[in-house]
């Protein structure tokens, strides 16, 4: 019984449970991007983009507030996106067991393209697709939640249906959440005009207009987070390494979300129904 009650965070047992090991590092080679420096391949076989809490420090985005907590971010979005019922590659812990370092993982989808084949494709797509419409509706939606300040074209990847229509998943939480400050010094505060993620939206919504089942889609997720218990966000951050997320900072989320998120919620909403 008394294992039951083991906080799994403090227990190194538990925690090698939760995580894949790295068996080879490589640096990103190409063009440079703001977080991801390298890619691992891990012990389950596949290739992921994988970021440190160093990562974010050596960063040079301004924006950051907290920049040694992407991985804390990436790993808290992910699963709440993905709770929501929003597509995501496949996320996990990856420890390279030389130094015991510890790295958010995203899985590479082979399949997918991170950039649209081409810009005016993805507005055809977008005007053609309900379902894609639905779900750029719901991943603005949760955007606005973890107030994502980057969501732009090649943050979602693009994947082909078997309809042969264009689908898409959600990645790169980097800039989001924990490392802008959120939730208590964003409040119930909606994203600024002018960063990506506005600015992204401002084009998909001319393409889009408001229909109902995109208000729907993007409704489903707010009520999904507002059901989204504070054990279970407690579980989430159970399961990644605790050196992610320091004590105070985890406390504070943990007190907001049961008690504050619900105006945030309700803020995003107001915005969804404009
Ligand atoms: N799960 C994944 N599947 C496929 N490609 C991925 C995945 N994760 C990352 N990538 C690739 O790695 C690139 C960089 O990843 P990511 O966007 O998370 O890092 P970043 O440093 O925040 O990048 P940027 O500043 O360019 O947005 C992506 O644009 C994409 O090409
Ligand atoms: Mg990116």
């Amino acid at each position: 019984m008394a294992d039951e009650n083991k906080d799994a965070s403090q227990d190194p047992l538990q925690e090698n449970l939760f995580s894949l090991e790295i068996i080879s590092l490589k640096p990103i080679m190409g063009s440079k991007t703001a977080q991801l420096t390298h890619t691992a391949l891990a012990s389950d076989g596949w290739e992921y983009a994988v970021k440190s809490c160093d990562d974010g420090r050596s960063s040079l985005i301004k924006a950051a507030k907290n920049p040694s907590l992407v991985p804390a971010s990436e790993w808290i979005c992910n699963k709440l996106a993905d709770t929501c019922g929003i597509a995501t590659p496949p996320c996990q812990v990856i420890t390279d067991t030389n130094n015991n370092q510890t790295f958010f993982g995203s899985r590479y989808d082979l399949s997918a393209l991170a950039t649209p084949v081409s810009i005016l494709d993805f507005i055809d797509h977008l005007a053609d697709s309900d379902l894609l419409q639905r779900q750029v509706w719901a991943i603005y939606a949760f955007d606005q939640f973890v107030f994502n300040i980057d969501r732009n074209t090649n943050n979602y990847l693009y994947s082909i249906g078997r309809d042969e229509k264009t689908i898409v998943q959600a990645f790169d939480f980097g800039l989001s959440s924990l490392v802008l400050g959120w939730p208590n010094q964003t409040g119930t505060n909606l994203l600024p005009y002018g960063c990506p993620t506005t600015d992204t939206w401002r084009s998909i919504k001319k393409i889009t207009g408001t229909n109902q089942s995109c208000i729907d889609a993007a409704l489903s997720v707010l009520g999904n987070l507002s059901r989204i218990n504070v054990d279970f966000l407690e579980m989430i951050c159970d399961r990644m390494p605790p050196s992610w997320l320091p004590p105070l900072q985890r406390t504070a989320l943990l007190s907001w979300w049961d008690s504050q998120r619900h105006s945030r919620i309700e803020s995003v909403r107001k915005e969804v129904l404009r």
